[in-house]
C-alpha cells in the first residue's frame, strides 16, 4: 500500500505522467473473517476533466489471472524438475545396484572367514544406507514418467508378456505363483506398448508388495480377453486386499499406505489408461486379495 501512496504522490505532483502497477492486499470485508488476498492491476494518469485537473484511475481485479499464472509456473517447474530428476536417478541407479550386489557378496564372504561382529555390523549399516538410496531413487523414477504417448498398432498380449518376463525371476524368488490366461484372439489395437507395459509392471509390483508379509498362498494371475470391442486385462492377487474405506483414495496422487511408498504408481497407471480412452478400475467382486481391471476400446479413440 505504501508503494501505491508513493506513486500517487508522484502522479499528482507531476513527477510521473502515468502509473502502471500491480499490488496485492487483504480486503477488509464487513461481517467476514475471510482473509483472501486479492491482486489488483492499477493504471492512473492525470487528465483534464471539464477544464480541471483530475486523476483517472483504472482498477482491475486480476487475482484469478495471478493464481493461474502461479499454478502454471509451478507446473512448469515440476515438469523440468521431473526430467532432471529422472536423468540423475537413472545415472545413479546402475552403479548403485552394483554396490548392492558387491555388498551382498562381501557379507557372505566375510561371514565365512571372519566372525568379527564389528565387520558384520558395519556391512549391515552400509547395506541399509544403500537400500535407502535405492528406494528414494525408485520413487523419483516412479514419479517422472515420460509424458509423450506414442500410439502404434499393438498386440496388448505382447506388452503384458514383456512386463511378465521382466518380473518373473523376482516373483519366483519371493515365492509367488504366477499364472496367465491370455486370450489368443485379441485383435491389435492403437496403444503405446511401453506405457501399457509400465501399467502392468506397476500393478504387478503392487500385487507382490501386498503379499510381502505372507508366507504362503501368494498368487498373481493376469488375464486378457475381448468383449464388446474392448480389450480387458485383469491383474488379480491373493494379498491383503484393499479395505472398503480407502477404495476411493488409491488412485489419488501421493496416496500410499506404505512406509516407503510414493503413492504415485496407480495414479500414473490411471492417467495412462485414460490417455488410451479406457478405464482402470478396482474390481468390486467380494474376494480375497485385489483385482484391477483395465478396459481399452479397440477403436474407441480417434487418433
Ligand atoms: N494389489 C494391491 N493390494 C492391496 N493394496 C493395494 C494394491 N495395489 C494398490 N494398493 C493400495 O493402493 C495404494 C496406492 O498404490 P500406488 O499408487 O501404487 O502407491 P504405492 O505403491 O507407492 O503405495 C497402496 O499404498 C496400497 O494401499
Ligand atoms: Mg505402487
Amino acid at each position: 500500500m505504501e508503494k501505491v501512496k508513493q506513486n500517487y504522490q508522484m502522479l499528482i505532483s507531476g513527477k510521473k505522467q502515468y502509473i502502471d502497477m500491480a499490488f496485492r492486499f487483504y480486503p477488509a470485508e464487513k461481517n467476514s473473517d475471510s482473509l483472501e488476498m486479492k491482486w489488483f492491476h492499477c493504471t492512473a494518469s492525470m487528465i483534464y476533466y471539464h477544464g480541471e485537473k483530475a486523476t483517472l484511475f483504472n482498477l482491475m481485479d486480476v487475482t484469478i489471472t495471478k493464481e493461474l499464472d502461479n499454478i502454471l509456473r509451478v507446473q512448469d517447474k515440476m515438469v523440468s524438475l521431473g526430467r532432471v530428476a529422472a536423468g540423475i536417478a537413472h545415472e545413479i541407479r546402475n552403479p548403485l545396484s552394483g554396490i548392492n550386489i558387491y555388498l551382498n557378496t562381501l557379507k557372505k564372504i566375510t561371514g565365512q572367514y571372519d566372525n568379527s561382529e564389528k565387520t558384520a555390523k558395519i556391512l549391515s549399516q552400509l547395506q541399509s544406507a544403500s537400500n535407502k538410496i535405492e528406494s528414494v531413487i525408485k520413487r523419483v523414477m516412479d514419479f517422472s514418467r515420460p509424458t509423450e504417448t506414442k500410439f502404434s498398432l499393438t498386440d496388448i498380449n505382447d506388452s503384458i508378456m514383456e512386463a511378465v518376463n521382466l518380473t518373473s525371476v523376482t516373483l519366483r524368488k519371493s515365492g509367488i505363483q504366477f499364472s496367465t490366461a491370455l486370450s489368443d484372439n485379441l485383435p491389435k489395437c492403437m496403444a503405446d506398448s511401453h506405457m501399457i507395459e509400465q501399467v502392468i509392471l506397476n500393478l504387478i509390483a503392487n500385487a507382490s508388495e501386498a503379499m510381502q508379509n505372507m508366507d504362503k498362498d501368494k498368487r498373481i494371475n493376469i488375464s486378457s480377453f475381448l468383449e464388446n470391442n474392448n480389450i480387458y486385462i485383469k491383474v488379480k492377487d491373493s494379498g491383503h486386499g484393499i479395505p472398503q474405506d480407502i477404495r476411493n483414495d488409491i488412485f489419488e496422487p501421493f496416496y500410499t499406505t506404505k512406509n516407503s511408498g510414493s503413492g504415485i504408481g496407480l495414479n500414473i497407471c490411471h492417467r495412462i489408461i485414460t490417455d488410451h480412452g479406457g478405464t482402470l478400475e478396482l474390481s468390486s467382486a467380494e474376494q480375497k486379495g485385489a483385482e484391477f481391471i483395465i478396459k481399452i476400446p479397440i477403436n474407441g479413440q480417434n487418433r
